[in-house]
């Protein structure tokens, strides 16, 4: 399987990164530590001290830099070692450090070619920064790989049976899939008409718009528009970005909004949100992996259906891009 490695990841939030946090998290299969220096850059590294290979997220932060908690060697945001207790700071002790930017809330890595990443945008994501949104966020973890994460954002059908809220026995939709010539993917699902929250008497149409973005960001809409008298409007946006913790685990950071003024107490937004992405999709992503085990999905050589475009055209494109990053 492997990585698409040439590609700005989401390592955290940047309110995860609070003054005295030092964040450690594995990225590619990497450990890494990121701190935020008294500037307000975030600067990430290796978690992995060159003397002897302790974790640098062990130890503490030092003025704008990191101490080993080991033999005590400090280390500045570019790696460098700064100052040995025990005597003089040797050269050779360097630290591997990652291109960091600070953009839409977020704080992403590039783990890949470094001369690269100029060449490389950042997924754009505008409801984080635009005016008008109250938003959640949420970053959780999930013993299951990016792609199978993938596969489940690009096929909502399975919202008939794994989400009540979102979805349901009348979650039946039309679906179109396209590639974009930008590269996204586009699925669109329409259900004219069905019951709201299992209320059978507000009548809404809803319409979901999924964009995936190689390799892993999702930006997925779900729109009401009434077809009863009792029903109301509603929309509500949300974004899936999924970094690879290692083959068979990833770091999953959502966040979803909806208009400013829709009368949803923020608990109850984040609720359900959460319920949605962590209580019940996480569970059987996780469970699938399990299941899976080390093997790869054509191996098992799975059914295919319709809905499955998608996530398959998704599939292929890393492949290439994997391939890619080979050659
Ligand atoms: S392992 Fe870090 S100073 Fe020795
Ligand atoms: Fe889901």
């Amino acid at each position: 399987m492997g990585f698409v490695r040439n590609a700005w990841y989401a390592l955290s939030w940047s309110h995860e990164i609070g003054a005295d946090i030092l964040l450690a998290r594995k990225v590619l299969g990497k450990p890494v530590i990121a701190w935020r220096k008294s500037s307000g850059e975030v600067v990430a590294l290796a978690d992995m001290c060159p003397h002897r290979f302790a974790p640098l997220s062990k130890g503490e932060k030092v003025g704008d830099g990191v101490r080993c908690v080991y033999h005590g060697l400090e280390f500045d945001g570019t790696g460098k070692c700064t100052h040995n207790y025990h005597g003089v700071a040797p050269s050779s002790a360097q630290v591997q450090s990652f291109p960091i930017r600070e953009e839409q809330k977020l704080v992403w890595i590039w783990m890949g070619d470094v001369e690269l990443s100029e060449k490389v945008a950042i997924p754009e994501i505008p409801f984080l920064t635009e005016e008008g949104w109250r938003i959640q966020f949420g970053t959780t973890n999930a013993k299951a790989g990016y792609e199978l994460y993938n596969d489940n954002l690009l096929d909502l059908t399975h919202a008939t049976f794994l989400h009540g809220v979102i979805g349901g026995p009348e979650w039946k939709p039309k679906t179109r899939i396209r590639e974009l010539d930008d590269g996204r993917i586009h699925c669109n699902y329409l259900v004219e008409e069905m019951g709201v929250l299992g209320d059978n008497e507000k009548r809404v149409q809803v319409e979901d718009n999924l964009y995936w973005t190689a390799p892993s960001t999702h930006v997925l809409s779900i729109e009401h528009t009434p077809r009863s008298a009792t029903a109301t409007p509603f929309y509500v946006i949300s974004c899936h970005l999924l970094t690879p913790e290692t083959e068979r685990s990833t770091h999953y950071f959502w966040a979803g909004a909806v208009p400013a003024g829709v009368p949803i107490p923020d608990e109850v937004l984040h609720d359900t949100l959460r319920t949605a992405f962590e209580i019940e999709d996480k569970p059987m992503l996780e469970a699938i992996q399990a299941n899976m085990g080390e093997a790869d999905l054509w191996d098992l050589n799975p059914v295919l259906l319709p809905a499955d475009s998608g996530a398959v055209r998704a599939r292929r494109r890393l492949k290439a891009l994997r391939e890619e990053e080979r050659q």
